[in-house]
């Protein structure tokens, strides 16, 4: 093929894997031990908090770090012991590096003329187009804003077609509409050229948004990985539920059940899901429910064996967003249980201080892998003091 003349520029994306990754600092591993596999031509997120390993991955497949096990193959070539320049990979770093002497131009260009790429100035016209930058091509970086300085970034990758292309938090200094806007367009770029993306953020929602697949990091694994609606509709840890949206958690005793459902008793009610939802099927064990699932009733439903109830509760704080109304209900046994209410009513459909019970479709519950929480109410811990717990885990 002609295109292998071209050494690293790829026409089209590669598959890429890790296998058996583990990744230790000096008294810390950053990495636990990590397999993933991205199919070629994908939009994957890896999305976690701070902290949880994923511009370390990234520098792994870039080829800055080395890992201290494991393998990392791309398009099914071993490339674990390639030098960075020699892998087909470009990277939008969470902190990019614009050349400050060169023009915009320039410094899309730069790549090219390097590797001596036919027409270099048309391609970064072409590129710079695409970020909607072309109109500054003969300014220096210090003359744009830090949004417009990663759009640059941006097109500095994109220009080079590589087989992978590694973007670690490439919005993150854009305001939330450029935000936005630019996702929308990393989305059309990338099914354009047809790339593989490996996209890595901390925002659950440019991570389901623009992301085929995505998997959730926590301390250095990944937790649950899977299509957006799929992690939102069938979370399988309390990380994975609490980082990816909002959950009401409840710990709940399994009371018997069918071949369809499972059965269980709590000091707020009998709550009950489906058998293939739930990663446990016996004794204490964590159930939930998405906010906007739940229905507020004033007074207590009539039995529905398709419905779960608990309450009474009373409504301890009521937030307005706009297209929702958010409800805290504080039910004995429960904890504070999160409501989102569509508004489809003109006013309220309840107000601080009511006596509300809530429903849900059974089939809406989700069973969760974890070992059963002690307290009622279950927030997860995000926080990166948590993660340095591992430290202990190398020598
Ligand atoms: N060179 C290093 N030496 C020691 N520890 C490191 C080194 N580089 C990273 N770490 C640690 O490894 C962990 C993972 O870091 P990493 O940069 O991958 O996190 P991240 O998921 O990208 O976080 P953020 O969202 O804040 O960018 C952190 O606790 C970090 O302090
Ligand atoms: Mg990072």
């Amino acid at each position: 093929m002609a295109k292998a003349a071209h050494g690293s520029f790829a026409e089209a994306g590669a598959d890429l894997e890790l296998v058996g990754i583990q990744k230790r600092f000096p008294g810390f591993t950053a990495i636990e031990h990590l397999d993933l596999t991205i199919p070629a031509g994908s939009f994957f997120a890896l999305l976690g908090p701070s902290g949880c390993g994923k511009t370390t991955t990234l520098r792994l497949v870039a080829g800055l770090e080395d890992p201290t096990e494991g393998k990392i193959l791309l398009g099914g070539t071993d490339v674990t012991a390639l030098k960075p320049h020699k892998r087909p990979v470009n990277t939008v770093f969470q902190s990019y590096a614009l050349f400050p002497h060169m023009t915009i131009l320039e410094n899309v260009a730069f790549g090219l003329r390097r590797r001596a790429i036919g027409d270099p100035v048309g391609k970064a016209h072409e590129a710079l187009q695409l970020v909607e930058l072309d109109h500054v091509a003969d300014r220096k970086p210090a003359q744009l804003s830090g949004g417009q300085q990663q759009r640059v970034a941006l097109a500095r990758a994109v220009v080079n077609r590589p087989a992978l292309l590694l973007l670690d938090e490439p919005l993150g200094a854009l305001d939330l509409k450029l935000r936005r806007q630019m996702q929308f367009e990393l989305k059309q770029i990338q099914q354009e050229v047809g790339l593989t993306f490996l996209h890595v953020t901390h925002d659950q929602e440019e991570a389901m948004t623009m992301a085929d697949t995505v998997a959730v990091m926590n301390k250095g694994r990944i937790e649950q990985m899977g299509a957006p609606e799929e992690l939102y509709e069938l979370p399988k840890t309390v990380f994975v539920a609490n980082f990816l949206g909002q959950s009401n958690l409840f710990t709940v005793d399994v009371d018997g059940g069918t071949d369809q459902v499972i059965h269980t008793v709590s000091p707020s009610g009998k709550i009950s899901l489906p058998r293939r939802r739930s990663e446990r099927d016996s004794g204490t064990i964590t159930v939930g429910v998405r906010p906007e699932k739940l229905r507020l009733h004033q007074s207590a439903p009539a039995f529905d064996a398709a419905v779960n109830v608990i309450g009474p509760g009373r409504i301890t704080d009521v937030s307005f967003i706009g297209v929702s109304t958010q409800y805290a209900v504080e039910v004995p046994g429960a904890g504070t249980v999160q409501v989102f209410a569509q508004n489809v009513e003109a006013g309220p459909a309840a107000k601080l201080g009511d006596e509300v019970w809530l429903s849900w479709f059974i089939e809406h519950t989700f069973g969760l892998a974890d070992d059963h929480l002690e307290t009622g109410a279950i927030t997860a811990d995000f926080s990166t003091q948590a993660i340095a717990t591992q430290a202990g885990l190398a020598e």
